[in-house]
């Protein structure tokens, strides 16, 4: 681009266009677009070509390389999340709402790591140092030794950083560090770039990990965490639903691990306490049998996670019936609600449809796509399938119920938690499910007949 043509950024997603408009192209957010001064095109005039570089050295792919050593923190939920530990080098970005509990998180993680032995510094560029230290009270951890600064200058922060050589170094959050040599207000999109990248070089240097924390932001004030995710070694999301005590700490990019893998947490007046049972406690609030309630055997990164569909399905005040989701796709329902319409004749229409994944969870895997018609037609039939049963299995458009990977591990995860039956997809590999009654459907038609006699 050249140098005087101006340049809009979306504050949420980094998109860059040549104008200005009121709703960014590539998110879909409104009024995140900014004018921003172009980004420095380097010293040299004309093309790179050959002469003006080092030359690299080159490896074969069977070099030996040791896989990198890791360290954990003791905190298994996130240990596990970060794929086994924490690898020195590597930088990971925390991002989610602010007031989820990020800081809390990564106090209580800079407390641990330097409780196991890892030189810790906390930075924190939010709040000043008293603040971080009430906080470390109240979580008693303030005899851990973290080491403390409150500063937002990323110039003086490498500067100590290279001079103290931590293992780790926790910076909280992005959005407040400052680049002198960038041009523009501290979390906007150039600033927040520039800060991320300093500080992911520079922790690949030195071989010093590095944690930042990135809010999610939806006014586009400042610049979203999705402007670096690409920078960065790992990339994990604390969520939950503000109302309920549960956090899930889900990793979305891992190149040091698996992605897709969750921790779970619980906020409590002493801090955030780990979760090692989800299914329990996802399950612990469920009633009596109910019509519309369903019991999903999931598996999230390399756990089963069970947890409860409720579905609600009443007639419709309005001309254009609502569809509401929390925890699931809204596209994923209209599809499961068309295959029900087009394949098993059970209309929806004129029917205002509710589907809710209980306790704050998300899911996104489509092996929850016969749970969630299970929950509708129990809703619609007003009837409540058998209480100590779990289903799983995916649904394609023809209808068909369709194999999901791993199903032995959901089945055992039921089977832990008490269950006595499963409705399973019929084709793919499948294991006796020895006391677990297993009822096999090879298609919706047929589920749709065998547990609501024939609809
Ligand atoms: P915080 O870690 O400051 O959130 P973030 O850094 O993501 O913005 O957490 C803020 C919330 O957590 C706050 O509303 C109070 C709650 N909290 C507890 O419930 N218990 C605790 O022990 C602590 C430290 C915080
Ligand atoms: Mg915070």
């Amino acid at each position: 681009m050249a140098k005087n043509t101006p340049r809009f950024v979306c504050q949420t997603c980094g998109s860059v266009t040549s104008k200005w408009s009121g709703r960014c192209d590539g998110c879909g957010e409104w009024n995140t677009i900014v004018e921003e001064k172009p980004l420095g095109t380097g010293s040299g005039k004309g093309a790179l070509g050959k002469g003006r570089g080092r030359a690299m050295v080159l490896s074969d792919l069977s070099s030996p390389e040791a896989p990198p050593p890791r360290r954990r923190c003791g905190m298994d939920e996130l240990d596990r999340v970060l794929g086994g530990g924490l690898v020195a080098g590597s930088a990971i970005l925390v991002g989610g709402d602010p007031g989820i509990g990020k800081s809390t998180l990564l106090l209580q993680a800079a407390a641990r790591f330097a409780q196991n032995g890892l030189d810790v510094i906390y930075v924190s560029g939010e709040e000043a140092s008293a603040q971080v230290r009430m906080r470390a009270q109240r979580l008693s951890l303030d005899r851990a030794p973290v080491r403390l600064a409150a500063e937002t200058n990323l110039r003086d922060i490498l500067t100590t950083l290279e001079a103290e050589r931590p293992d780790l170094v926790i910076v909280d959050s992005i959005q407040t560090m400052w680049v002198d040599q960038v041009d523009s207000a501290p979390g906007s999109v150039a600033q927040v770039r520039a800060a991320a990248h300093e500080l992911t070089s520079f922790a690949k240097r030195q071989g010093i990990a590095a944690i930042m924390v990135g809010h999610v932001t939806k006014d586009g004030q400042i610049a979203g965490p999705r402007v670096v995710e690409h920078m960065v070694d790992t990339v994990l999301y604390f969520e939950g639903e503000r109302g309920h005590q549960f956090r899930i700490l889900r990793s979305v990019k891992n190149r040091f691990g698996a992605a897709d893998e969750i921790g779970v947490f619980a906020m409590t007046g002493a801090g955030l306490s780990e979760v090692p049972n989800p299914s329990a406690l996802f399950l612990a609030e469920r009633g009596a049998p109910a019509a519309g309630s369903v019991v999903f055997a999931g598996i999230e990164g390399t756990r089963p996670v069970l947890c409860e569909i409720q579905a609600l399905v009443a007639p419709s005040p309005h001309s254009q019936p609502r569809r509401s989701t929390v925890g699931w796709d809204g596209g994923r329902l209209s599809m499961i609600l068309a295959v029900l319409e087009a394949r098993c004749a059970i209309p929806f229409a004129g029917l205002d449809v509710y589907l809710n994944v209980a306790g704050g969870m998300r899911i996104t895997e489509p092996a929850a796509d016969l749970a969630v018609a299970a929950a509708l037609l129990s809703a619609r039939e007003d009837a409540a399938l058998p209480h100590d049963t779990v289903v799983f299995g995916e649904i394609s458009l023809s209808g068909a119920v369709r194999p999901v990977s791993q199903a032995e591990s959901r089945l055992k995860e039921a089977r832990k938690l008490g269950f006595t039956g499963a409705i399973v997809p019929e084709g793919g590999k499948l294991p006796e499910g020895g006391d677990i009654g297993l009822t096999r459907m090879g298609s919706l038609a047929a589920f749709v007949g065998e547990i609501f006699g024939a609809g």
